[in-house]
């Protein structure tokens, strides 16, 4: 069990090796640390300095309280409850089709459950409700009446998180798993309606004997997203 502070990585270390990790020690890492971490982030760029991030932090009785409350919502709309946003357009076209199932295959390959076994992916998709076992977890809420601008600040927001918690002896998965369950997260955190719920976020130390924890995911070559105009 590594609960080494890995301090004076480089940005563009933290960048390279972080990944999403899906299998967690019980270990807590300290709420001091957290807490620094969220902070920091907090320097990151957003429209007009607008800061439209929204923290919730889980741990100990109440991250408990909060997987129960979840587990009954689970029994009784497996589906999910009805959706502030949709995570993905209904039509999603190439390239990012193949790239989203190419993440489906690369992960649940890792933990040997075929593609048409419907029932063990559904039990997987559990673990999301469980932080996949780390004992800390965050979620992000944003103002229903902020639109594209804001979410992206979101996104900067997290990614800091990301990257600090990585420089901490931290890893993280961003989950929009939970956005399906918006309701029962935002009834038990007193979350006021007006709000959508984002994601959430698993923190603590990898448990590096996971296979799933192996799976690094690709990405595209510069020239398949990026075009130089230069003359
Ligand atoms: C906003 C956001 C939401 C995500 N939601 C989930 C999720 O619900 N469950 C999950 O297992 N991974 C989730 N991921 C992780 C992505 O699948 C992952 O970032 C992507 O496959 C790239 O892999 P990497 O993070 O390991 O580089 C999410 C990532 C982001 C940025």
């Amino acid at each position: 069990m590594s609960t080494t502070q890995v301090r004076g990585m480089s940005v563009g270390e933290a960048i390279r090796q972080r990944r999403s990790i899906r299998a967690f020690q019980e270990v807590a890492p300290p709420l001091s640390v957290i807490e620094g971490i969220l902070a920091d982030a907090a320097r990151a760029a957003s429209g007009s300095n607008l800061q439209p991030w929204i923290i919730h932090v889980v741990l100990g009785e109440a991250r408990s309280r909060l997987i129960e409350a979840i587990d009954r919502a689970v029994e009784r709309s497996p589906g999910g409850e009805s959706e502030q946003y949709s995570i993905f357009p209904v039509d999603l076209r190439e390239p990012y089709f193949s790239r989203r199932g190419a993440t489906a295959a690369g992960v649940y390959g890792m933990l040997g459950v075929k593609r048409e076994d419907h029932e063990a992916r559904m039990l997987w998709r559990g673990n999301n409700f469980r932080f996949f076992g780390a004992p800390i977890g965050l979620f992000c809420f944003v103002d229903s009446a902020f639109g594209p601008g804001q979410w992206s600040d979101l996104g900067m927001y997290l990614q800091n998180v990301m990257l600090l918690a990585k420089e901490a002896g931290l890893d993280t998965c961003a989950q929009e798993a939970w956005s399906l369950y918006n309701q029962t997260v935002s009834t038990q955190l007193g979350v006021a309606p007006s709000m959508t719920l984002f994601c959430g976020m698993a923190i603590g130390y990898a448990d590096h004997n996971q296979a799933v924890n192996e799976f690094v995911a690709p990405r595209a070559n510069l020239a398949e997203f990026c075009t130089i105009h230069s003359a």
